[in-house]
């Protein structure tokens, strides 16, 4: 498939997307004969037209195959010949785990619905009929219609009828920022993406938006309550724009705006081209965690414009942007910044490493058989990233650079895999045979577990004294309140709080809480942190703050590791057990899905 056009009527009452999807679809000789045969889950297919060129639509036969539980069903239609463009009339059904469809009390607003979709790795399936693999490329368009009172927003260029607009008289309101046109009672949104993308970067939300501008490239959508915070907090998007272009070539999709959700989102981010999407836990009121706008920001390069092939080279997406991450972070907020935010990556890969399997500690994973999902660990990003460090170090930063950028540049709007990643690798940074001189273990690193010894380590001089001080605290030296950390950032806490031992008496929890008040911390990293610990320490104080923390956020990234812990004794599998019985309710499918495996639920004991 070459061009997707949608046409969705959303219904909030039904919770689902009605419509159509019309597909341009490309014949290659051989294949004129064979089927049709696309992604679907969950889907209600009503009928099925084919045509040719500009004519008519004549309905054509489909069937729909036996549902798999990670791929879904086929949907297999028999094209005439000649067809080139076929309509899928349809509609998603309420449990689609691509989308989330919350009441309004799940809101900042408390007022208005709000809906919206998470397509990667494999869910687009689940609210389009198509092509859903990264390796197949396409442009859209799409025709939105929503409820008067709200806007939707997806992964493209909106508002583009605008002379259609103007004659209505329709001028009021911000460019960008989406003027609907009216349909009946309805407000209908119209969208294009003009260059070819996976399908898993198509994304729809719908809900009470607000747009502000932040730089003249750069805006945030949120709703209206937290609009003034959320601009505050991304208002280096901009700079962080402008200093990726200038390691690594033009932005080359226009306007790079954020969208900031609901908790429930179930991850930190989503590089969902033109807008991405982020959860509001990242704003901490002090900038502290906007390396997410950087990572996300840095997809527009390495996924968006470069693909991974299949999920299996994930770590191509992810570690070129955990890597480009901090060479933003570099160049905007210093190299200090920078470093601190290397270890405590690296640290968290090598916790990882201490559990996860030897199979998926490869870069290039074997996922055969199994959700692209199982691949989504610190794997792709940290190991990946430290790959690339590695090759930074080794041909030194100038040439390193010119070759990402390069990198970029040859596969712009292209999937690639591994392979082709290592080739070009070959032909411009290590010839062939190597040069004497830098010996970067290129196989060891992408096709071995664990991470070599040769690995380059980030050093801190930062860090190094918050280990000083919590030596002093642990070793009962001094109290709390007599430590050094005046100044100390989000960086320095995390750091001071990973490097305290288990167990720790209630008492010295205790201490260390009315001290630093990480209880009642406003970064979600800090607070998430120090939740981990009270439930390993059996720290009691802070189980009402778990609660209301489990109750209120939705990023799996934090759910996880909480019940998991949790889960380790009785009590407090007791405890998981209990809260998670109420929050599972307002957690989103992709998140539900996780925790009932994380705490050994059967789907249809809730369902
Ligand atoms: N593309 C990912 C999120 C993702 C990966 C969704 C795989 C579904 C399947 C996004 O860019 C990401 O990595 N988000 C991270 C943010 C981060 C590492 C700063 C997240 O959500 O935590
Ligand atoms: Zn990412």
């Amino acid at each position: 498939m070459r061009h997707l056009d949608l046409d969705l009527e959303v219904s909030l009452e039904k919770k689902r997307l009605e419509g159509s999807a019309t597909l341009t679809v490309e014949r290659t000789a051989s294949q004129v004969n064979a089927p049709l045969v696309l992604d679907t889950q969950d889907l209600e297919i009503a009928r099925v037209e084919a045509s040719q060129g500009s004519g008519t639509f004549q309905p054509s036969p489909f069937t729909l195959g036996a549902p798999d539980k990670i791929l879904g069903a086929p949907l297999s239609i028999q094209l005439p010949p000649t067809a080139d463009q076929v309509r899928i009339h349809y509609s998603s059904s309420p449990t689609a785990a691509a989308l989330q469809w919350l009441t309004p009390a799940q809101t900042a607003g408390k007022k208005h619905p709000f809906l919206f979709s998470q397509s990667q790795a494999i869910y687009a399936r689940t609210w389009i009929p198509l092509q859903d693999t990264p390796s197949v490329r396409m442009t859209y368009e799409a025709h939105i219609r929503v409820p008067q009172t709200l806007k939707a927003v997806m992964s493209a260029e909106d508002n583009f009828q605008v002379d259609l607009r103007k004659l209505k008289g329709n001028t009021i309101g911000s460019v960008p920022g989406g003027l609907p046109i009216l349909v009946g009672s309805m407000a209908q949104f119209s969208f294009r993406m003009t260059q070819p993308i996976p399908s898993y970067l198509i994304a729809l939300a719908v809900g009470d938006l607000e747009f502000i501008q932040l730089g003249s490239r750069t805006g945030v959508y949120a709703e209206p309550v937290i609009g003034a915070k959320a601009a505050k907090e991304f208002e280096d998007t901009e700079k962080m724009l402008l200093a990726t272009e200038k390691l690594y070539g033009p932005y080359r999709w226009g306007r790079y705006d954020l969208l900031v959700l609901p908790p429930s989102f179930p991850y930190g981010g989503m590089e969902n081209p033109r807008l991405t999407f982020a959860t509001p836990t990242i704003i901490a009121g002090d900038k502290s965690l906007v390396s997410l706008v950087a990572h996300e920001l840095a997809h527009s390069w390495s996924g968006n414009l470069v693909t991974n092939a299949t999920w299996s080279d994930f770590w191509l997406n992810e570690g070129f942007t955990s890597y480009v991450t901090q060479r933003i972070i570099e160049a905007v907020y210093g190299p200090e910044r920078a470093a601190m935010e290397e270890i405590l990556e690296r640290q968290g890969l090598m916790e990882t490493l201490k559990t996860l399997p030897e199979r998926d500690q490869i870069l290039h994973i074997d996922l055969a058989g199994r959700n692209p999902e199982d691949g989504v660990t610190d794997v792709p990003y940290a190991k990946g990233a430290a790959f690339l460090r590695h090759l930074e170090r080794a041909y030194g930063r100038a040439r390193f650079d010119s070759f990402v950028r390069g990198y970029f540049d040859h596969f712009a709007f292209q999937s690639i895999r591994t392979s082709d990643f290592v080739s070009y690798l070959t032909q411009n940074l290590i010839g062939s045979p190597p040069t004497a001189g830098p010996n970067v273990p290129v196989d060891e690193w992408i096709y071995k577990p664990g991470i070599p010894a040769s690995a380059p380590q980030a050093s801190s001089p930062v860090f190094t004294r918050v280990e000083q001080q919590a030596q002093r605290w642990i070793s009962g030296q001094v109290r709390a309140k007599d430590l050094q950390t005046a100044g100390w950032s989000y960086h320095e806490w995390q750091h001071f709080l990973r490097s305290l031992p288990t167990p720790l008496p209630e008492e010295r929890m205790a201490q260390l809480d009315a001290t630093f008040l990480f209880s009642q911390s406003g970064n979600s990293e800090i607070l998430h942190q120090w939740l981990l610990m009270a439930i390993r320490n059996d720290y009691g104080p802070a189980y009402p703050k778990l609660e209301e923390f489990l109750m209120s956020v939705g990023r799996r990234k934090f759910l996880r590791p909480l019940y998991a812990e949790l889960t380790k004794t009785k009590a407090g599998r007791l405890r998981a057990m209990s809260i998670y019985r109420k929050a599972r309710l307002g957690y989103h499918p992709i998140a539900i899905t996780a925790l009932d495996e994380t705490l050994g639920l059967d789907k249809k004991q809730y369902n």
